[in-house]
Protein backbone atom coordinates (compact mmCIF):
# COMPACT_ATOMS: atom_id res chain seq x y z
CA UNK A 1 0.00 0.00 0.00
CA UNK A 2 1.12 3.37 -0.46
CA UNK A 3 1.31 5.45 2.47
CA UNK A 4 3.31 8.40 3.15
CA UNK A 5 6.38 6.83 2.93
CA UNK A 6 9.35 8.01 0.46
CA UNK A 7 9.07 6.99 -2.74
CA UNK A 8 11.35 4.55 -4.66
CA UNK A 9 11.68 5.11 -8.20
CA UNK A 10 11.86 1.64 -9.87
CA UNK A 11 11.26 0.49 -13.05
CA UNK A 12 7.54 -0.13 -12.68
CA UNK A 13 7.33 3.75 -13.29
CA UNK A 14 8.85 4.68 -16.27
CA UNK A 15 6.60 5.01 -19.72
CA UNK A 16 9.23 5.34 -22.02
CA UNK A 17 8.77 8.98 -23.22
CA UNK A 18 11.97 10.68 -22.30
CA UNK A 19 10.57 13.84 -21.08
CA UNK A 20 7.71 12.67 -19.45
CA UNK A 21 9.55 9.87 -17.73
CA UNK A 22 12.44 12.94 -16.69
CA UNK A 23 9.06 15.60 -15.58
CA UNK A 24 8.13 12.44 -13.28
CA UNK A 25 11.64 11.78 -11.75
CA UNK A 26 11.30 15.46 -10.87
CA UNK A 27 8.01 15.31 -9.28
CA UNK A 28 8.83 12.34 -7.60
CA UNK A 29 11.91 13.98 -6.17
CA UNK A 30 10.01 17.15 -4.89
CA UNK A 31 7.29 14.75 -3.36
CA UNK A 32 10.20 12.93 -1.47
CA UNK A 33 11.82 16.27 -0.25
CA UNK A 34 9.16 17.82 0.68
CA UNK A 35 8.12 14.39 3.15
CA UNK A 36 11.62 14.76 4.49
CA UNK A 37 11.18 19.00 5.15
CA UNK A 38 7.76 17.91 6.79
CA UNK A 39 8.79 15.94 8.90
CA UNK A 40 10.95 18.57 11.05
CA UNK A 41 8.38 21.10 10.58
CA UNK A 42 4.77 21.53 9.34
CA UNK A 43 4.20 25.28 9.42
CA UNK A 44 1.74 27.05 7.47
CA UNK A 45 4.53 28.41 5.31
CA UNK A 46 6.05 25.41 4.18
CA UNK A 47 2.87 24.08 3.96
CA UNK A 48 2.43 27.14 1.44
CA UNK A 49 5.87 26.73 -0.03
CA UNK A 50 5.85 23.41 -0.82
CA UNK A 51 1.90 23.05 -2.11
CA UNK A 52 2.66 26.34 -4.53
CA UNK A 53 6.37 24.63 -5.89
CA UNK A 54 4.17 21.46 -6.71
CA UNK A 55 1.07 22.91 -8.28
CA UNK A 56 3.51 25.31 -10.48
CA UNK A 57 5.38 21.73 -11.48
CA UNK A 58 2.23 20.02 -11.85
CA UNK A 59 0.80 22.12 -14.07
CA UNK A 60 3.89 22.38 -16.46
CA UNK A 61 4.27 19.10 -16.46
CA UNK A 62 0.79 18.27 -17.54
CA UNK A 63 0.76 20.68 -20.09
CA UNK A 64 3.75 18.67 -21.68
CA UNK A 65 1.54 15.19 -21.45
CA UNK A 66 -1.43 17.31 -22.84
CA UNK A 67 0.54 19.01 -25.96
CA UNK A 68 1.84 15.48 -26.41
CA UNK A 69 -2.13 14.13 -26.90
CA UNK A 70 -3.14 17.02 -29.13
CA UNK A 71 0.35 16.27 -30.87
CA UNK A 72 -0.97 12.84 -31.46
CA UNK A 73 -4.60 12.89 -31.75
CA UNK A 74 -5.57 11.21 -28.86
CA UNK A 75 -8.87 12.23 -28.19
CA UNK A 76 -10.26 11.12 -31.05
CA UNK A 77 -8.23 7.94 -31.56
CA UNK A 78 -8.92 7.02 -27.72
CA UNK A 79 -11.61 9.52 -25.91
CA UNK A 80 -12.47 7.87 -22.88
CA UNK A 81 -8.67 7.33 -22.02
CA UNK A 82 -8.13 10.58 -22.70
CA UNK A 83 -11.19 11.90 -20.80
CA UNK A 84 -10.79 10.48 -17.89
CA UNK A 85 -6.80 11.17 -18.17
CA UNK A 86 -7.86 15.40 -18.05
CA UNK A 87 -10.29 14.76 -15.40
CA UNK A 88 -7.90 13.17 -13.34
CA UNK A 89 -5.20 15.76 -13.95
CA UNK A 90 -7.70 18.57 -13.13
CA UNK A 91 -9.06 16.86 -9.66
CA UNK A 92 -5.64 17.03 -8.18
CA UNK A 93 -5.10 20.60 -9.43
CA UNK A 94 -8.44 21.48 -7.91
CA UNK A 95 -6.92 19.46 -4.68
CA UNK A 96 -4.22 21.20 -4.06
CA UNK A 97 -6.01 24.59 -4.81
CA UNK A 98 -8.50 23.42 -1.75
CA UNK A 99 -5.74 22.84 0.65
CA UNK A 100 -3.40 25.77 -0.29
CA UNK A 101 -7.25 27.55 0.62
CA UNK A 102 -7.39 25.67 3.85
CA UNK A 103 -3.70 26.56 4.99
CA UNK A 104 -4.68 29.91 4.31
CA UNK A 105 -7.27 30.05 6.38
CA UNK A 106 -5.73 27.82 9.27
CA UNK A 107 -7.08 24.35 8.44
CA UNK A 108 -3.58 22.73 7.70
CA UNK A 109 -3.34 19.45 6.14
CA UNK A 110 -1.41 16.82 7.90
CA UNK A 111 1.90 15.65 6.57
CA UNK A 112 0.66 12.21 6.44
CA UNK A 113 -2.87 13.21 4.69
CA UNK A 114 -0.76 15.24 1.94
CA UNK A 115 1.62 13.00 1.61
CA UNK A 116 -0.62 9.74 1.17
CA UNK A 117 -2.82 11.73 -1.41
CA UNK A 118 0.53 13.18 -3.27
CA UNK A 119 2.13 9.84 -3.24
CA UNK A 120 -1.22 7.51 -3.85
CA UNK A 121 -2.18 9.76 -6.59
CA UNK A 122 1.10 10.61 -8.66
CA UNK A 123 2.02 6.95 -8.71
CA UNK A 124 -1.78 5.45 -9.32
CA UNK A 125 -1.67 8.05 -12.08
CA UNK A 126 1.74 7.07 -13.93
CA UNK A 127 0.84 3.21 -13.60
CA UNK A 128 -2.56 4.00 -15.23
CA UNK A 129 -3.22 6.67 -17.29
CA UNK A 130 0.45 8.17 -18.25
CA UNK A 131 1.81 4.69 -18.89
CA UNK A 132 -1.43 3.98 -21.48
CA UNK A 133 -0.94 7.36 -23.00
CA UNK A 134 2.70 6.18 -23.48
CA UNK A 135 1.77 2.67 -25.05
CA UNK A 136 -0.69 4.84 -27.39
CA UNK A 137 2.41 6.95 -28.24
CA UNK A 138 4.82 4.81 -28.70
CA UNK A 139 2.79 2.43 -30.98
CA UNK A 140 2.52 5.52 -33.42
CA UNK A 141 6.00 6.68 -33.27
CA UNK A 142 8.33 4.38 -32.36
CA UNK A 143 10.87 6.61 -32.63
CA UNK A 144 9.86 9.21 -30.13
CA UNK A 145 12.56 10.54 -28.03
CA UNK A 146 10.93 13.59 -26.21
FE1 LIG B 1 -0.80 12.41 -16.74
Amino acid sequence: MIGHDLIVWNDDLVTGIVKIDEQHRILVNSINDANTRLAADTSAELLNQISRDLLSYALYHFETEEELMQEYNYAEASAVDSDLHLQQHREFSAKVVALREGIKTGDLISREDLLTFLNGWLINHILKMDKRLATFILNKDSTVKR
